[in-house]
Order: structure tokens, then C-alpha cells, then sequence
């Protein structure tokens, strides 16, 4: 696979926080992009002014969580599937262990890993067969070593534990495919899924994205790949 300066390259989670920061560091580089989230309208309110500048970015509302709604996005790509892959969708569960319920549990790990695993085939049946790709998923300091440790993460501190696991598994998968597999571990950042929950503070998303940037261009982070960059932001 030659990587041409401009990619196709699918953005999930690209309706808000860092997927959307992301999405307006790689549309200023010049990369084709699909966003992809459950709410379209937010996915058009960071295309639009991209469109508006001349890039080539696309939306399409995708619950992550749901294989089938993974497989019709990839039935709509037809023959123009994406070359790079930033998974950035992910759900935040802040409650008490003893009160959370196992539905909540399956709520968060349907997105965070299940949904994500399945992508991630998905991405590697379609890069495979274009002769390579790069991915970049979003873990986070928590999915490391507890570095964001605070009670109530019960669900969501294992579910980026397993992103970090799955990206060191699917590198050694990707090889042979030509298919760069990394992850970025944010700490705390200033976005929705944190004021959801009331917090607000940390480092802009577009603070983390150039990591994200980094390890999906292979002429910047060359053989890289099994790597979680850790970017700590908590200050
Ligand atoms: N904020 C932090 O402090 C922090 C720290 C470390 C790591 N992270 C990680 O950074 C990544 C981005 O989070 P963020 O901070 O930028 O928060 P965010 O703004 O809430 O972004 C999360 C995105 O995921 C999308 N999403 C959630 N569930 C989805 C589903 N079922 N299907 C498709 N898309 C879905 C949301 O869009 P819709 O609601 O429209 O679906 C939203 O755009 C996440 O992986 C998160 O775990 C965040």
C-alpha cells in the first residue's frame, strides 16, 4: 500500500471531544474523512465549516455498539472503504460499583470494546484487501496503569484496559496485512463525556489530537505499531 497524502479515513466519535478535534487537524492535512457517531446532527455541525473550507468530510449516524448498524456502514463504503481508522467513540459510566447494574455494564463494554473489536474486523477485511492501513484507537491513561483513578469506573477503567490489550493483540494480527494497529492514552480532558458528569476541567482535545495524527501517518511514526502513547494532560 503506497500512503498517498490524502487517505480516506473513518473517524468514530467524530461528532464531538477528541474524535472532533481529529477530524479538523486531518480535514486541514488534506485527508478524505467519514465521521461517524450516533447523533448525526452534531457529526454535521463539525463537517460543515470543513465542507465550507473545501475538505472532503462525510458523516454517517453508526451506533457503535450495534454490529449490524457497524456492518451497513461498511456496506455503504462499497469499493471506497477507509485506509485509516480512528476509533474515538466510547462511552463513560461514573456510579458507585455496588449500584451499577449489569445492564449498564453491557451498555459501556457493547461500545467501548465489543463494538469497537468488531470494527476493527471489519477495518481489517477491508485493509487487508487494499494491501494495508493504519488504526488508532483511543484508550486512556485509566486503561494503563489507574493513572485517572478515582471511584466509580467500575465498567469503563476495564474497558480501556482491553483497548489497550487490543491493540498490542491486533499488532501482531496486522502484520502480515500490512496494518498498523496503536493507541493514544489521554488523560483528562476538557469534553462532553466529562461534563456529563460534572467535570470540566483538563487539556483541550485539539492538545491530544496531534498524537492521534502522529501515529496514523506512517511517515511520521514509521514501524510503530502495539504502542499506546500515553499523553499525560492531567496537570
Ligand atoms: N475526556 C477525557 O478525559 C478522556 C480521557 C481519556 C480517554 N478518553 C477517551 O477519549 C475518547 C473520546 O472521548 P471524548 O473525551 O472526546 O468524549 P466525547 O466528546 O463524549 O466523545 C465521545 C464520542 O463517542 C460517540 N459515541 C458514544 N457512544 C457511541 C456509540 N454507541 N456509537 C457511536 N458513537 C458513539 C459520541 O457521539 P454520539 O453521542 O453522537 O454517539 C461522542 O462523539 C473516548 O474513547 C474516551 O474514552 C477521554
Amino acid at each position: 500500500m503506497s500512503q498517498s497524502s490524502k487517505r480516506h479515513i473513518l473517524i468514530t466519535g467524530g461528532g464531538s471531544g477528541l474524535g472532533a478535534a481529529t477530524a479538523r487537524l486531518l480535514a486541514a492535512q488534506g485527508h478524505r474523512l467519514t465521521l461517524v457517531g450516533r447523533r448525526a446532527d452534531a457529526l454535521e455541525q463539525v463537517a460543515a465549516p470543513l465542507c465550507g473550507m473545501g475538505a472532503d468530510v462525510r458523516v454517517q449516524a453508526c451506533d457503535i455498539g450495534d454490529t449490524a448498524a457497524i456492518d451497513a456502514l461498511y456496506a455503504r463504503f462499497g469499493t471506497e472503504t477507509p485506509d485509516g481508522l480512528v476509533g474515538s467513540a466510547a462511552l463513560l459510566l461514573i456510579k458507585p460499583f455496588m449500584q451499577t447494574t449489569l445492564e449498564e455494564y453491557d451498555q459501556v463494554m457493547d461500545v467501548n470494546v465489543r463494538g469497537l473489536w468488531y470494527l476493527c474486523q471489519q477495518a481489517f477485511r477491508t485493509m487487508s484487501a487494499r494491501g494495508g492501513g493504519d488504526i488508532v484507537l483511543v484508550s486512556s491513561l485509566s486503561g494503563i496503569r489507574g493513572l485517572q483513578i478515582a471511584p466509580g469506573k467500575s465498567v469503563y477503567t476495564p474497558s480501556k484496559h482491553a483497548v489497550t490489550g487490543l491493540t498490542e493483540a491486533l499488532a501482531f494480527d496486522g502484520r502480515e496485512f500490512n496494518i498498523r494497529v496503536n493507541a493514544v492514552a489521554p488523560g483528562y480532558m476538557k469534553t462532553e463525556m466529562n461534563a456529563r458528569f460534572g467535570l470540566y476541567g483538563g487539556a483541550q482535545a485539539e492538545e491530544v489530537a496531534p498524537s492521534v495524527a502522529y501515529l496514523l501517518d506512517r511517515a511520521q511514526s514509521g514501524a510503530t505499531t502495539g504502542t499506546t502513547l500515553e499523553v499525560f494532560c492531567n496537570g
